[in-house]
């Protein structure tokens, strides 16, 4: 079998994750060392590998089958593993690609039929695959670190090496629930760079369940002022990076959903309150979250059939976070040297000046935009929609 690596990684081991993930959660990868590829090279090296671990679920499959051929042969091998089999790796070989390794994770997948049960009692992130772009920080970092905790396998891609690295050293040593965490590099607005983020992916975990969208970037300015090299850099992260991330994410839940015929999918945008309503002197911000509401809505209908659900959540203003409260260039800082806040003789005053327009007094937090998350995902009969988090600040 001679494949592309657009074959390998976007059809070939998500269907294979999808036809295991029917009987239990796992995660697959390809190991293509010398001494896997000496066993898949021949018949004969795998069956006597096979003769001494005779207990171990194993396949091989030789480079004369079709994608479809192999894909057919692994339906009736997983389907022959009993129950018991089925809570161990399964090893497939395929001559000219390697060792493909089946890892099953420890949670219970919930049967479709399933009694109504209240979402504290299965957790519905736990060993699910979760890409956030813009994990390194900010909303991103927080969501990233709360899914980690609540047992997903967690792909941190941002633009900061350093930060993300950080990150993922520090939290994939505490984990109990047999879950990862990964940084890769992304530069969003590129397509090469965003294609071969997804490779990485299902290189270590074969397959993708929930994508958040988050990386973003805010350059604030009224006509007269803003450069439009400005306006191209926040329309070419917010928007279009959504898209290009949507387009191959979406080219592995297809996949992966079409071999699992109960599972679902979930791409979820971080919009913004300006998504929702027009910002003063923000145009490009909110036109670049106006858009991708656009974007979010038409995805929804053409994914809907793959049973993916493709939703925004709208925040409204992080006011601890780095956007807002950077010592050196926070908007606070900001506004209050601009004399934005009439009035305001410090950081404090401009704060207290911007939470007092939110009705409930004060700015979203992130565990606020995790259940909003957690909903999206957790509700199977929604899609398309943009869940405002506003602390009452708009309202639809
Ligand atoms: N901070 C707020 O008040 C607020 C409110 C509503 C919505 N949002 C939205 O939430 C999201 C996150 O915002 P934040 O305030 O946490 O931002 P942030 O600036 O703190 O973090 C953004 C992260 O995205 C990364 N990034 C930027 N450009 C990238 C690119 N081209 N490719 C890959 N990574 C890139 C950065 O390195 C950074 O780690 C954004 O979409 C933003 O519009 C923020």
């Amino acid at each position: 079998m001679h494949l592309s690596s657009d074959n390998l990684y976007f059809e070939l081991l998500p269907a294979i994750r999808g036809i295991f993930l029917q009987s239990t959660s796992v995660t697959v990868n390809l190991t293509a060392n010398e001494s896997s590829n000496n066993i898949a090279k021949t018949k004969n090296a795998y069956n006597k590998w096979k003769e001494k671990r005779s207990t171990l679920n194993s396949i091989y499959l030789d480079n004369s089958l079709s994608v479809s051929q192999v894909l057919a042969e692994l339906k009736v091998f997983e389907s022959q593993l009993t129950p018991e089999q089925k809570k161990l790796p399964s090893f497939i070989f395929i001559q000219n690609i390697g060792l493909i390794n089946v890892l099953p994770g420890t949670a219970n997948i919930k049967e479709e039929n399933d009694d109504f049960s209240i979402p504290t009692v299965k957790k519905p992130l736990e060993q699910k695959i979760v890409l956030v772009t813009g994990g390194a920080q900010g909303f991103g970092e927080g969501i990233a670190i709360r899914a980690f905790k609540e047992g997903a396998h967690v792909i941190i891609a941002d633009l900061n090496e350093e930060v993300g690295n950080k990150l993922v050293n520090k939290y994939n040593i505490e984990r109990e629930m047999g879950n990862r965490m990964m940084y890769f590099y992304v530069d969003v607005t590129n397509e090469e760079s965003i294609k071969t983020l997804m490779e990485n992916i299902v290189d270590n975990f074969g397959g993708l369940d929930i994508l958040i969208s988050n990386a973003g970037v805010l350059r604030a300015g009224g006509l007269d002022e803003l450069e439009t090299s400005e306006f191209d850099f926040v329309t070419d992260v917010n928007y279009k990076g959504f898209y290009l991330c949507t387009k191959y994410a979406s080219l592995i839940m297809k996949t992966q959903n079409q071999f699992n015929s109960s599972g679902y999918s979930d791409i979820i945008q971080v919009n913004s309150k300006s998504g929702l309503q027009g910002s003063q002197k923000n145009f490009a911000y909110a036109g670049s979250k106006f858009g991708s509401i656009g974007l979010v809505q038409s995805f929804a209908l053409e994914l809907v059939e793959s049973r993916i659900k493709v939703n925004a959540v709208c925040p409204g203003n992080y006011f601890d976070g780095p956007l807002w409260s950077d010592p050196n260039n926070g908007l606070f800082v900001q506004y209050l040297k601009a004399g934005k806040v009439k009035g305001a003789k410090n950081i404090d005053e401009v704060k207290r000046f911007y939470e007092s327009k939110v009705p409930m007094k004060r700015g979203v937090g992130i565990d606020d935009v995790m259940m909003a998350i957690i909903y999206a995902i957790d509700q199977r009969y929604e899609t398309g929609q943009a869940i405002p988090v506003t602390g009452g600040q708009i309202m639809k």
